[in-house]
C-alpha cells in the first residue's frame, strides 16, 4: 500500500519527474492494485451468488490477474505523451495501455458466464445485480471508453478535456462504486440476519443510478467531443467554448439528479434495514 502513495509525496523541482511519479500512485493504483481488489472480490461474490466451484472461479482469476498486470504496468505511459518525458513512451504507452481492455472484458465475461453455469442460484437478487453489473459497467467505462482516448493519435487531441471526465466517470462508477454497493448488498443480509434479498427500492436505486451514471457519461461524452473539435481543431477560446457546449452541462445535471435519486433510495434502504434484528443480535 505505502509503495502506491509515497511516489506521490516525493518532492521534486521538475515538474516533469513530479508528474511521472505522480501517475505512479493514480494509474497504477486504480489500473493495478484495484483492478485486482475487483476482481477478487468479484470471484468472491460469484462463488456465493452462483455455486460455480471455487476451483473454475480461481482459474479465471489467474487469467485476468494476468492480463491486468501484462498490460497494467506499462500502460502507465498512457499518462506520459504530453508531460516531457523521453517520446518512447508514445510506443510503449500506447501498445500496452491498450491491452488494458482485455483484463476489464474477461472479467465481464466472467461474471456473466459464472451467472449462466451456476446452478446453485442464490435469492439475493439485488447483490446479483449490482455484481454483474460492475463487471459490465466497468468494462464499458474502463475498458472501451478508455480504450477511445488511449492511443497517442487520439490522446492528442482529448487529452484533459471533457472526453476524460466521460471516461473517469464511468470507469470509476462500475469498477469501484458498483463492486461495494455489490458486497454491502450481500453481506447486509446475512449480518443483520434480514433476508432482504429483493425490493422494489433496490431495483429503483439499481436502475436509477445507472441510466442516469450512464445519461451523465454521455452529456460528458457529447460536450467532450463538442469542446475537443472547437478548442483543439478550430482554435476557438476554452471560455468561448465552455459557453458553447453549456447546454451539455444541463443535461449533465438532469442526468446526475436522477442518479442522485437512485443513491438516495440505497442510502435509505441501508438505515432501515441496516440494524441487525433482535435473532440475530441474540444468535
Ligand atoms: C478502473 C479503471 C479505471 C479508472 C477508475 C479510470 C479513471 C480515470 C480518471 C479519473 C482519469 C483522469 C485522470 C486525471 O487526468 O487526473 C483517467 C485518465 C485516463 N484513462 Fe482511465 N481509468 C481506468 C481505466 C482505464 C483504461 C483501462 C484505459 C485504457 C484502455 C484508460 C485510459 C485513460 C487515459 C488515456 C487517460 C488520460 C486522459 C487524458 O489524457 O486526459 N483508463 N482515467
Ligand atoms: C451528482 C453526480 C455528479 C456530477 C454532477 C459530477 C460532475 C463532475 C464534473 C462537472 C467534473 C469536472 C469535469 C471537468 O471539468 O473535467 C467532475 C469530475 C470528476 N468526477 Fe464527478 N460528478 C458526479 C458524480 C461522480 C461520481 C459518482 C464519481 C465516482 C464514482 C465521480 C468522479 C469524478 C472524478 C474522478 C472526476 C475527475 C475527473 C477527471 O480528472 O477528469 N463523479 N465531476
Ligand atoms: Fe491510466
Amino acid at each position: 500500500m505505502l509503495h502506491y502513495y509515497l511516489p506521490g509525496m516525493l518532492p521534486f523541482d521538475s515538474q516533469v519527474t513530479d508528474s511521472f511519479f505522480r501517475w505512479w500512485v493514480v494509474h497504477l493504483w486504480v489500473e493495478g492494485v484495484w483492478e485486482l481488489i475487483m476482481g477478487g472480490i468479484l470471484s468472491f461474490l460469484l462463488i456465493k451468488l452462483t455455486g460455480v466451484d471455487r476451483e473454475v472461479i480461481e482459474k479465471w482469476l489467474y487469467v485476468i490477474v494476468g492480463l491486468t498486470f501484462l498490460s497494467g504496468v506499462l500502460g502507465t505511459g498512457h499518462h506520459y505523451y504530453y508531460i516531457g518525458v523521453n517520446k518512447i513512451w508514445l510506443i510503449v504507452g500506447g501498445i500496452f495501455s491498450a491491452l488494458e481492455p482485455l483484463a476489464f472484458l474477461a472479467m465481464a465475461l466472467f461474471a456473466v458466464n459464472m451467472y449462466r453455469k451456476g446452478e446453485k442460484k442464490h435469492p439475493n437478487k439485488l447483490a446479483l445485480y449490482w455484481t454483474l453489473g460492475a463487471a459490465i459497467v466497468s468494462f464499458v467505462g474502463a475498458g472501451l471508453l478508455g480504450f477511445a482516448h488511449t492511443l497517442p493519435q487520439t490522446n492528442l487531441y482529448t487529452h484533459g478535456t471533457l472526453v476524460t471526465a466521460m471516461h473517469g466517470h464511468l470507469a470509476f462508477w462500475g469498477a469501484y462504486a458498483m463492486i461495494v454497493l455489490a458486497i454491502i448488498s450481500y453481506s447486509l443480509p446475512n449480518m443483520t440476519g434480514r433476508k432482504l434479498y429483493d425490493s422494489a427500492r433496490g431495483r429503483m436505486a439499481f436502475w436509477f443510478s445507472n441510466i442516469g451514471m450512464i445519461g451523465m457519461t454521455v452529456a460528458f461524452g457529447v460536450a467532450g467531443v463538442a469542446q475537443v473539435y472547437l478548442e483543439r481543431k478550430m482554435k476557438m477560446e476554452f471560455m468561448e467554448v465552455q459557453k458553447e457546449i453549456e447546454v451539455h452541462f444541463y443535461v449533465l445535471i438532469l442526468c446526475a439528479t436522477l442518479f442522485t435519486v437512485g443513491i438516495t433510495l440505497y442510502i435509505i434502504d441501508f438505515y432501515k434495514h441496516g440494524r441487525p434484528t433482535d435473532e440475530a443480535l441474540e444468535a
